[in-house]
């Protein structure tokens, strides 16, 4: 069985599923419950100095209804398929929460003891700017957090004012701080490097993305309450954005990088791993299915490294990092097509505009075939089939 322990810039953490900022962890006892359905760590909402005014409606999914739908992944040779049944699965969600609507005075007198109270690490998230920093900081270690993640939203793109907000942390508290980027801030790598340089202890990557805006066509109204409507996406729609700057974090630093931003499994969390994380937070999924989601996906973290030989999240941590080149590729690869692992099931076909893939019939067989004088190697079809008989061949 896999060691599915993390050390985090000192912290312990039992397992490297932590909470996000958001209303899974919107006060002690969402956090108690988090700890109870097997979170490995616990991250709270965002407090201020002043209490949010939070505009209402404050949350509304990219899409509607229910889906059927499998996972497939290759084992040994082997296709490996698990389906998962009438679950909701919207490619992520719209938000305008802001940040938590309680008193900071109430998570100093009653939140942070109730989450404490788990017995699993926890980590305040303070926000916003320079001033706010020195004033919550002292006041948040002294409530017996073991780290403060703060945010870099809602505070402008270009780093370099928000470099004086993070000193300003790191000057006023000791426990192990966590810059918590926003995915549109400019100049990622000298910002990174930067604080490095300023002595904050990990990297929190990414914050939701936006502003965005959805409107409902029976009404011609934006689905939320916030100013122009507008609201920030995160889910499943924003994971490639957050693996990105997970990887040029730790390509670029030795800090330890906390991925955040779509994780729905543990097949995610693995991604993440591979770009250089040593833990992840969940916030959509476990709004959309409780939390019961961090135990889940702490579980098939443990089965995939159990199937895959491997000891412990270390092993896989930054593996990724090697494959990304710094120059654009050139040299053309075609995929091929592994007649025992193709069902036939025609989707490759189907995305081809090159029309370079068919599904022929081969010694009474169905299968797909590669064409390969028409084949662009786009690599498209590698990734809609699915159960990776269509692939790149080293
Ligand atoms: C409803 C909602 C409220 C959020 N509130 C906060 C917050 O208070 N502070 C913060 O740093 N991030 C907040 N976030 C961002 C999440 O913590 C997370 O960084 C982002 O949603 C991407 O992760 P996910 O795809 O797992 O949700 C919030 C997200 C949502 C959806």
């Amino acid at each position: 069985m896999a060691d599915l322990s993390v050390e985090v810039a000192g912290i312990r953490f039992r397992n490297p599923v932590l909470t996000a900022a958001g209303p899974p962890s919107q006060n002690g006892s969402a956090l108690l419950a988090a700890a109870r359905a097997g979170a490995g760590g616990l991250v709270a909402k965002t407090i201020s100095v002043e209490p949010a005014k939070v505009p209402r409606p404050t949350m509304a999914a990219l899409d509607r209804g229910m889906t059927d739908f499998s996972i497939y992944y290759a084992l040994g040779g082997r296709i490996v398929r698990r389906t998962r049944t009438k679950m909701f699965t919207p490619r992520g969600l719209l938000n305008i929460e802001l940040w938590s609507d309680l008193p900071y005075q109430r998570w100093l007198d009653v939140e942070y003891k109730v989450a404490k109270s788990s017995g699993l690490p926890l980590i305040a998230s303070v926000g916003y700017t320079a001033d706010d920093l020195r004033f919550l900081g002292p006041k948040v270690q002294e409530a017996g957090v073991d780290g403060i993640e703060f945010s870099l939203h809602y505070v402008g793109i270009d780093y370099k004012p928000l470099l004086e907000i993070a000193k300003a942390l790191r000057e006023s508290v000791d426990v192990p701080i966590f810059a918590k980027l926003s995915p549109h801030i400019l100049g990622l790598t000298e910002f990174a490097k930067e604080l490095e340089r300023i002595g904050v202890d990990g990297i929190v990557a990414v914050n939701s993305l936006g502003p965005t805006l959805m409107i409902d066509i029976e009404t011609g109204r934006p689905l939320l309450g916030g100013k122009m409507g507008e609201g920030w996406l995160s889910g499943p729609a924003i994971k490639p954005l957050a693996l990105r700057v997970v990887a040029e974090v730790a390509k670029n630093t030795s800090l330890p990088v906390i991925g955040v931003g779509g994780v729905t499994s543990g097949a995610d969390a693995i991604e993440f791993f591979m770009a250089g994380a040593s833990a992840v937070e969940i916030c959509t999924g476990a709004i959309l299915e409780g939390p019961g989601i961090y135990g889940r996906v702490a579980r098939e973290i443990g089965e995939w490294l159990d199937e895959h030989g491997y000891d412990s999240v270390e092993d896989v941590r930054g593996m990724a990092l090697k494959y990304l080149p710094e120059d654009y590729q050139y040299e053309v690869r075609n995929p091929g097509v592994d007649p025992d692992l193709c069902t036939a099931c025609g989707l490759c076909e189907e995305v081809c505009r090159y029309d370079a893939i068919k599904v022929v019939e081969v010694d009474g067989r169905k299968t797909a075939s590669v064409n390969q004088y028409a084949c662009y190697g786009c690599g498209l079809c590698t990734t809609v089939c699915p159960t990776r008989a269509v692939r790149f061949v080293d």
